[in-house]
């Protein structure tokens, strides 16, 4: 569990690529082990998480392999069952980290007639699964908990599920996707209505796969979504955009850095998950997308940030959903920016890989920046001078927690150290690397 200190940046510069997306690669893994025939997947993220989905799908009967493409990493192939052929895995499946994987899963054997038995980290081990086993329970799927609905879990899908429809009581397009991976092998139409939309990789990659699956929008600005059961899915290939959530990390970075100009390129620019580039356009941020296309079925662009003199804004709660695991990073922005910025309406960040919220008070405030919070809002006070910096945070299992504070680090008057270096292969292996070759001094403590 190494440890990172990192340290004021004088300028980052450079162009870069990050990571596959994180919500698609999962969702690529899984509806290729349903598919029949070979998907081959292009820029699959190979972070921790997603590499545990890979193990699952192939404990679940899946032939997924990867195949070597020199310098561009991998190219990765799942050879799929077909939809109801998923197989008993013979021993327990340990997502580690992964909050997304192992919602996804379970919705997705909820209904195949077999029994599988769900472990993770201690961080994903104290993550809510109630509000995924509550809708699974409707197509008659049975579950065994620990004490407060926590993992470990046993499913022991229905053999004979009925569709159900689904009304979301939380804004978590992990629960929506739960149900309709469900919904999947149940005959008939599974539907779900979601008062706050959410981000929608399952649905675009369903009907990428040739599953019927319609969307409606509602008055309340929700949106309906239903499934015909039992489709046949074809294979098909997928080109996985890079993941907005980790370019936010350099795109903060280099907003906040003097003298700096970043080229991130081909970043995912889902409506539903490019909340933090409103955000940041609203505080004054120089981005600009360049390049905008359709790339696999989702529009990416080219985004350009230089540094910038930001100015604190309320940030609207209804954008809450579509920039939910960017809050952290935002503080971070915002702690630089001059004036308030408020965010409220961000409960769920509670329930993340830590309680995030808790988290970012915490540290700010152990870096000199004046923070005040509530049960679901937070306040940043931003500092015109450099803030103090000088704190060691404990990440706790977060890989989000961990970049967002080595991003601060980049622009403190002292040090900033994060204590646990290993959690960020969770969704971004090669940070270190990657910020340090943009002109970022981010190194492990003693060296
Ligand atoms: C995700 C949904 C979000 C997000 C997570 C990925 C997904 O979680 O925080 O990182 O891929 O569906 P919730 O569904 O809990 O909001």
């Amino acid at each position: 569990m190494p440890a990172l200190r990192a340290q004021a940046a004088k300028s980052l510069r450079g162009s870069i690529r990050v990571p596959g997306d994180k919500s698609v690669s999962h969702r690529a893994l899984m509806l290729g082990a349903l598919a029949i025939g070979e998907t081959r997947i292009t820029g699959l993220l190979e972070g921790a998480d997603v590499l545990a989905t890979a193990d699952a799908m192939r404990a679940l009967g899946a032939e997924v392999t990867r195949h070597d493409d020199g310098d561009d990493g991998g190219v990765w192939t799942v050879a799929g069952r077909g939809i109801g052929a998923l197989r008993a895995p013979t021993g327990v499946i340990d997502m580690g980290n992964a909050g997304t994987g192992v919602r996804l899963l379970m919705g997705l054997v909820a209904t195949h007639p077999i029994t599988c038995v769900f472990t993770g980290d201690a961080s994903l081990s104290r993550r809510p699964m109630e509000r995924v086993m509550g809708p699974l329970r409707a197509f008659g799927t049975r579950f065994t908990a620990r004490d407060g609905g926590l993992l470990p879990i046993t499913v022991e899908g229905a053999t004979d599920p009925v569709p159900v429809a689904a009304e979301m009581t939380v804004a978590s397009a992990q629960v929506k996707s739960a149900v309709l991976l469900a919904g999947l092998n149940t005959p008939g139409e599974t539907s779900v209505i979601e008062h706050v939309a959410t981000r929608d990789h399952t649905e675009n990659m369903l009907r990428h796969f040739g599953a019927e699956v319609i969307t409606e929008p509602l008055p309340d600005g929700g949106v309906s979504v239903r499934l015909t059961g039992q489709p046949e899915l074809k294979a098909a290939d997928i080109l996985v955009p890079a993941d907005i959530s980790s370019a936010a990390f350099p795109l903060v970075a280099a907003l906040l850095v003097p003298d700096s100009e970043v080229r991130i390129d081909a970043v995912g620019l889902n409506p539903l998950r490019a909340g933090l580039l409103e955000t940041l356009i609203d505080m004054g941020a120089d981005i600009s997308i360049e390049n905008r296309r359709i790339e696999g079925g989702e529009p990416v662009g080219d985004l350009v940030a230089r540094t910038s003199a930001l100015r604190g804004i309320d940030v609207p709660p209804a954008r809450a959903a579509s920039m939910i695991d960017e809050y952290p990073v935002l503080s971070v922005a915002a702690a630089l920016a001059t004036g308030t910025t408020r965010m409220t309406g961000i409960g769920e960040l509670r329930v993340k890989e830590s309680d995030r919220l808790a988290a970012m008070v915490d540290g700010l405030t152990a870096c000199g920046v004046v923070v005040r919070s509530g049960e679901d809002w937070m306040e940043v006070d931003g500092l015109v001078a450099p803030p103090a910096g000088g704190a060691e945070i404990a990440v706790d299992l977060d890989h989000r927690i961990a970049m967002s504070f080595l991003v601060l680090g980049c622009v403190t008057a002292n040090p900033v150290v994060i204590d646990d270096a290993d959690a960020i292969g969770t969704s971004f292996p090669g940070f270190v690397e990657l910020m340090n070759g943009l002109g970022a001094q981010i190194k492990e403590t003693g060296t």
